[in-house]
């Protein structure tokens, strides 16, 4: 009680000071019923000036009056009043704070600044999953008649929601050959609500020219919302190309070592405020605080990681195409990826997934997976630890082998999560295993 006292006094005396207020709060951006303390760091001057590198430590870093040095976990459901008045006040938006963590919360607010900041961006929304960013991205901005272009090389349930759940709202869903820009421009030249695409995609890493759909896209009046998975904010700033929305699986290089769970959607104040946060509000896909904190420290080695297995996917790839028993690699850094100049132009690396085909359909690739001793099987990715998955049984078992043939989906592809191992020991592994 008696630091309950003490912070509600600080509280009191944190918002006296103008200087140190944060910037939300300071513009008054309570949608997210937020309040933060005290912003020892995202001061205008600071985020303006520093780089990504340091935006991923500091960025967003509220410190409550223990001054903590890492980031506190506000592991709580919901807050309290001081009085009923303050409740109410709360409420009806006429005083910031937090009520409740499906609304907002302190550590998972913290967790929105930074990426936020990291992806050059007015505002980031954190949700349990990355599906559940998908989801709310496509849901709170479509309504029955609105039309959805889409890229088909999409990961397995990104397809089932545009294939499956849109239709039954009475929303019209083309599918298109992401690759190619003159599909986009037929499927774009009447007008249309969205535009969703992966890029690079899952599993066979096919580029899409973003700058050049969103042009498009724009064109006929629809947003773009771009699932960045696969090259994260590192690798690939999708706004700076045009498009309106971002999404992420934070389950993936976000953590980046398979602890939890997380999404996030990106998007301008005006976007979240009048279009998303109402949709999120009422259908509760919120971040839970522990996994927010896991996120944001995620954060601070993102850029470390991301590059360190980018440079050994590259070796892994280079490895693979010269071995003999190898009858493919498909990877965005290779000359021989047909849009290695896109990769260039458009992203800052190259990724650290790659797929390969072993030739001898589904019984040669489980026997070379089953070889592995340090490569582990599974589905996940952009974890520290490096990891081999079917595509054709697992994540994209759903589709029709006509609409896996199409998207060169075969039973003898595997797709590799280059983790942060040594690369002469990855080789060594995959060596073995693909002699065996
Ligand atoms: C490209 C892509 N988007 C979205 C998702 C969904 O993320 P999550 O598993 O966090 O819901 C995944 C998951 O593998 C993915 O690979």
């Amino acid at each position: 009680m008696i630091w309950a006292g003490r912070l509600a006094d600080h509280i009191k005396e944190t918002a006296k000071r103008p200087g140190r207020l944060s910037k939300t709060l300071a513009e008054g951006r309570g949608f997210f019923m937020g309040w933060t303390p005290v912003d020892e760091t995202r001061t205008e001057a600071n985020s303006d000036r520093w780089h990504s590198r340091t935006l991923a430590i500091h960025g967003g870093c509220n410190r409550s009056q223990f001054g903590e040095n890492a980031e506190a976990l506000f592991l709580t459901s919901g807050f309290r009043y001081e009085q009923a008045e303050d409740a109410a006040d709360r409420f009806s938006d006429r005083q910031d704070g937090y009520t409740y963590s499906r609304l907002g919360n302190p550590t998972v607010r913290m967790f929105e600044e930074r990426l936020a900041l990291l992806e050059g961006a007015e505002e980031a929304a954190a949700t349990a999953t990355g599906m559940a960013a998908v989801n709310a991205s496509l849901m709170s901005g479509l309504r029955a008649g609105d039309r959805v272009v889409a890229a088909r090389c999409l990961f397995g349930s990104c397809n089932y929601i545009l294939t499956d759940i849109l239709p039954r709202f009475g929303i019209d869903v083309v599918l298109v050959d992401g690759r190619d820009l003159a599909a986009w421009k037929t499927a774009l030249s009447r007008e249309t609500s969205m535009v969703f695409l992966e890029t690079p995609g899952n599993p066979t890493l096919e580029l899409i020219d973003i700058e050049a759909v969103c042009a498009l896209a724009h064109a006929a009046g629809a947003k773009v919302i771009v699932d960045n998975v696969f090259a994260t904010p590192i690798l690939q700033r999708p706004l700076e190309l045009g498009a309106d929305i971002v999404v992420y699986s934070a389950t993936k290089h976000i953590d980046g070592q398979g602890r939890c769970l997380g999404g996030a959607i990106i998007t301008t104040s005006a976007y979240r405020k009048q279009i998303l946060q109402p949709f999120l509000k009422h259908t509760g896909p919120a971040l839970s605080p522990f996994n927010a904190w896991v996120m944001l420290k995620g954060l601070e080695t993102l850029e470390l990681r991301v590059r360190t297995q980018s440079r050994t996917a590259l070796e892994l790839a280079r490895f693979l195409d010269r071995h003999d028993q190898v009858e493919q690699v498909i990877y965005p850094g290779l000359e021989s990826h047909p849009q290695h100049a896109l990769a260039v132009r458009q992203m800052a690396g190259y990724g650290s997934l790659l797929a390969f085909r072993v030739g001898g359909g589904q019984e040669r690739a489980f026997k070379i997976m089953n070889a592995l001793r340090l490569v582990a099987i599974s589905n996940n990715l952009g974890d520290a630890k490096s990891l081999i998955t079917h595509p054709t049984t697992t994540t994209h078992q759903r589709l029709r082998m006509d609409e896996r043939e199409t998207l060169g989906i075969t039973d003898d592809l595997v797709r590799l999560s280059v983790g942060l191992e040594d690369v002469e020991d990855l080789m060594q592994d995959l060596d073995q295993a693909l002699r065996i």
